[in-house]
Formats: structure tokens, C-alpha cells, sequence
């Protein structure tokens, strides 16, 4: 969502209506590896171990740059929103290839993008009847609404996946354009109309969705606007419920068995295949698979007042390997502005990562968290067979790191960014005592890779 005090408040409310907060109410003390703690679907296991991936927030309200709540936030009408946000908005500097060569440099592995935000305006040529704009004769979407031709969405997956990036799809279930729904400000977001307008939307969405399955073949499908409450049976406020969200899972599933679909067709409820906090880092690995989506300016869709409000490459990089060394996935988002083309700002922090990443990247991909309960003083820890990585933050001042012990033999230590030449190391009380150089190699991260024996675990044998 936008960075506006209203739509934050708001969300805080959505959050307690869903029972938002209480998704990091998991235990602390306990830290099982995720290898003890659940076990990552097969369908699930390329997701799992690429750790990284771009999120873009791309659609009508790119054009007026004031986040992509903005119909909501703005308190426009449905018409004047669409003659004066979404008519002008062209996209015609977009840049499918471009895109993908971001990502692809940034090292992510895979890419959602919104094909249908919040506001209604379906990113690609949807042909189901009743999504128009008001007049009831012209369809909302990009190619009907706009001078713009190329199949946008189409574009973009191909150069994804010809650089070996999955391809993914955001859809709102909420929708403020539809005639079924108006913006409800005061309780749940969207009011329906009427309960025989909601099973008509309903069935009208799962045609938007069989659309986008028959035509894109998402590798994930990542929902949203789902935030109402969960009575035992819906009502026009709270009008999509616990069973709405299963029944959309099993649906989507019985069509693309190994799509991965988030938590959001009902979120805190463990439906769909991993958890999502958002602009959050849970304190510990959760109880099954998840991924954080994080902004780099607090804006989701583009948002000029944002411009001048990055987060540091050093910030973000840190809280990317924390979320990986406590098992998660790191969806980082952009939001292009109205015309394709992507922000400096967003540029910059990119090609950050790529630096990072093509140095120190196998410290990320097929990992998984740290095998210790406890998170060492100096930065955190990501592990794989045969190598465990110690990400320095705070690079040691006397010229010896201390790594926690796991019971497999080592065999080397070195920095990740010079792999030839072995470090010294003793083992005392319980660590490694590994001699590193006076200065840090990277300033943000520096790795220090100890090679050991099979997958390191600090669990007993045969336990
Ligand atoms: C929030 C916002 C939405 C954004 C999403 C990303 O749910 O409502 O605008 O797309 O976060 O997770």
C-alpha cells in the first residue's frame, strides 16, 4: 500500500480484523531447523531455494504517482478515477527485457508482477463481461483502456523465462472498479452490493483467473485484498470468508497442481503454500514456508513524494540475508512510474544487490536457515550441505571471528570472496576462533564460509 497515514491506519485495522499481528506469535525460544520444523512440498522446492525474487506494482495508478491505493486514498469516484487516472495512463516506455535484464542482474530468480490491483484495472486484454468501466461498454483493461498494444504480460514472462526467471502474478481479490463493490472506509476496504452480486463476482473473477493461467502460466499466483472478516458465513462487509479462500485454492490447484499460491486467498488461516508478513522480518523461522515482500521507499505502487526516500543498499541487503537465515524468501519490490520506465532510486539499489550477489550469492541460493537457536553477535548465518556462511555485519575489531560450533567435521575456512586462500582457525569453548583480515572485505556483508562435512546441524547424532 501507499505510505499515506490513511491507508496505514487503515491497514493496521485490516491487520487486527484478519488476526494480522498474531502471524510472529510463534514461539521464540525454540528455533528447530527448518529441515525439523516443516518440510518444503516438492511442487515448492525451486521457489524454496532461489530465496530471491522482484515484486512489481505496476497499473493505472502508476500514471498519477501517488501510490496504488490511490483511488482509495484520494477518495476519487469510480468515473472520474477512470476518465482522469486510468484513460491517460501508457505505458509506452515499458521495457519487458529491460526488466527481466534487472532482475536477472540483481540475481532474483523469479518475478511477480500485478496483473489486477486493488483497483480494478486488469493489466491484461480480460474479456469477462462485467469488468467495464462505469459506462458498462468499455472493458477496464490495459489494451481496451489505453492506446497501448504489445500484450504487456506476455512480454515480460518471455524475457523472464528466457534468462531462467520464474514468472509470477499478483490478483486482488477485492476489487474498488467492479459494480458488485464500493471503497468502504470505515470497515473492511470493499462493501458488496448485494450477496447475489458477490457470487456473480466470484464467478466472474475465477474467469479473470482462468484467463491468466490459460494465457500466462504463473509459476506463482500471489493474492491480496483479502483483508475482511471471516464469519461463518459471508456477509456485505465481510463477504469473503475462510471457504471462499479454500475453495479458490483447491480450484486454482485442480487446474495447475504445481502452482504456488500464498497465504492470501484468506490470510492467518495456513491456506495456500507459505506464509507472507509484509515490510516485516518474523523474529524466528516460521512454521512453514514464507516469504517477506519489502519496499524499498515505503511504496508499493510508484509514488513521487516517495523519490527522495530509498532505504540504504546496506539496509536492505542486511534485512535480505536475515530473512534468508531465518528461512524465509525476499520479494523486493519496484514500482515503475505511468510510463514503463524505472526509478533511479530503484536502479541503484538493484545493481547493489547484483554487486553483492554475484560475488557472494552461493551463500543465498539453495540455503536454508541457520542451524543455531541463537543469532551470533556479529551478523547471521545461512547453511548448506557442505558449507555453513557467517554474514559479518560487525566485522571483529581484535581480528578473530567466533563462529558457533556444528558437530560436522570442518575441513576449510575461508571469505566467500576469496575461496583460495584458507583462514586459520582454532576451536575453543565451543566455536571456531577463525583469524580473519584487519578490514572487512564488503562493507554491508562480508561472508566467511567454513566447509564442512554433509549438512550442518548442531543436533546430536542420531537425534
Ligand atoms: C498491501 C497493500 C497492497 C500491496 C501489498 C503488497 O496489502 O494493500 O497495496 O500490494 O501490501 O504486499
Amino acid at each position: 500500500m501507499s505510505s499515506s497515514p490513511l491507508s496505514r491506519r487503515t491497514l493496521v485495522k485490516a491487520a487486527t480484523l484478519a488476526g494480522g499481528t498474531a502471524a510472529f506469535g510463534l514461539p521464540q525460544i525454540v528455533r528447530p531447523t527448518p529441515a525439523e520444523a516443516y518440510s518444503v512440498p516438492s511442487k515448492m522446492r525451486w521457489w524454496y531455494q532461489a530465496r530471491f525474487g522482484m515484486f512489481i506494482h505496476f497499473g493505472s495508478y502508476s500514471h498519477l504517482g501517488n501510490g496504488e491505493w490511490a483511488i482509495y486514498t484520494g477518495g476519487w469516484s469510480k468515473d472520474d478515477y477512470q476518465t482522469q487516472v486510468s484513460a491517460p495512463f501508457d505505458p509506452a516506455r515499458f521495457d519487458a527485457a529491460t526488466l527481466a535484464e534487472l532482475a536477472l542482474a540483481a540475481g532474483m530468480k523469479y518475478l511477480v508482477i500485478t496483473a489486477k490491483h486493488h483497483e480494478g484495472y486488469a493489466m491484461w486484454d480480460s474479456d469477462v463481461a462485467s469488468f467495464t468501466d462505469t459506462t458498462g461498454a468499455t472493458p477496464y483493461n490495459l489494451r481496451d483502456y489505453s492506446g497501448y498494444r504489445p500484450d504487456l504480460l506476455a512480454d515480460l514472462k518471455r524475457e523472464c523465462e528466457r534468462r531462467g526467471i520464474a514468472f509470477g502474478l499478483y490478483y486482488s481479490i477485492l476489487d474498488w472498479n467492479h459494480s458488485s463493490q464500493t471503497v468502504d472506509y470505515d470497515a473492511t476496504f470493499s462493501t458488496m452490493a448485494s450477496l447475489s452480486a458477490r457470487t456473480a463476482y466470484i464467478a466472474a473473477m475465477k474467469e479473470q483467473l482462468q484467463e491468466l493461467l490459460d494465457r500466462y502460466d504463473p509459476a506463482v499466483m500471489w493474492f491480496d485484498g483479502d483483508w475482511c472478516g471471516n464469519p461463518a458465513t459471508p456477509a456485505l462487509d465481510d463477504w469473503w470468508i475462510e471457504s471462499d479462500g479454500q475453495d479458490l485454492y483447491d480450484w486454482l490447484i485442480s487446474r495447475k497442481p504445481d502452482l504456488i499460491v500464498n497465504e492470501r486467498v484468506k490470510r492467518d488461516l495456513g491456506l495456500g503454500d507459505f506464509r507472507c508478513p509484509e515490510e516485516k522480518v518474523p523474529p524466528a523461522p516460521l512454521d512453514r514456508p514464507w516469504e517477506t515482500c519489502v519496499t524499498m521507499n515505503g511504496a508499493w505502487g510508484y509514488d513521487r513524494s516517495r523519490e527522495n526516500s530509498y532505504r540504504s543498499v546496506r539496509d536492505l541487503l542486511r534485512e535480505f540475508v536475515t530473512v534468508v537465515s531465518r528461512d524465509g524468501n525476499y520479494l523486493l519490490n519496484i514500482g515503475p512510474r505511468g510510463d514503463g520506465t524505472v526509478t533511479a532510486g530503484s536502479v541503484n539499489i538493484l545493481s547493489g544487490f547484483g554487486a553483492w550477489m554475484s560475488t557472494y550469492g552461493d551463500s543465498i541460493y539453495g540455503t536454508t536457515g541457520s542451524p543455531f537457536t541463537t543469532e551470533p553477535e556479529w551478523g547471521k548465518v545461512t547453511a548448506k550441505r557442505g558449507k555453513l556462511f557467517a554474514h559479518v555485519f560487525t566485522w571483529p575489531a581484535d581480528g578473530v571471528l567466533r563462529i558457533p560450533r556444528v558437530r560436522n567435521a570442518v575441513r576449510r575456512v575461508h571469505l566467500l570472496n576469496a575461496p583460495a586462500t584458507p583462514l586459520p582457525y582454532t576451536v575453543r569453548g565451543g566455536a571456531l576462533h577463525v583469524t580473519v583480515p584487519a578490514t572487512a572485505p564488503h562493507a554491508d556483508v562480508s561472508v566467511v564460509c567454513v566447509d564442512v562435512l554433509g549438512t550442518p546441524t548442531t543436533a546430536p547424532a542420531g537425534g
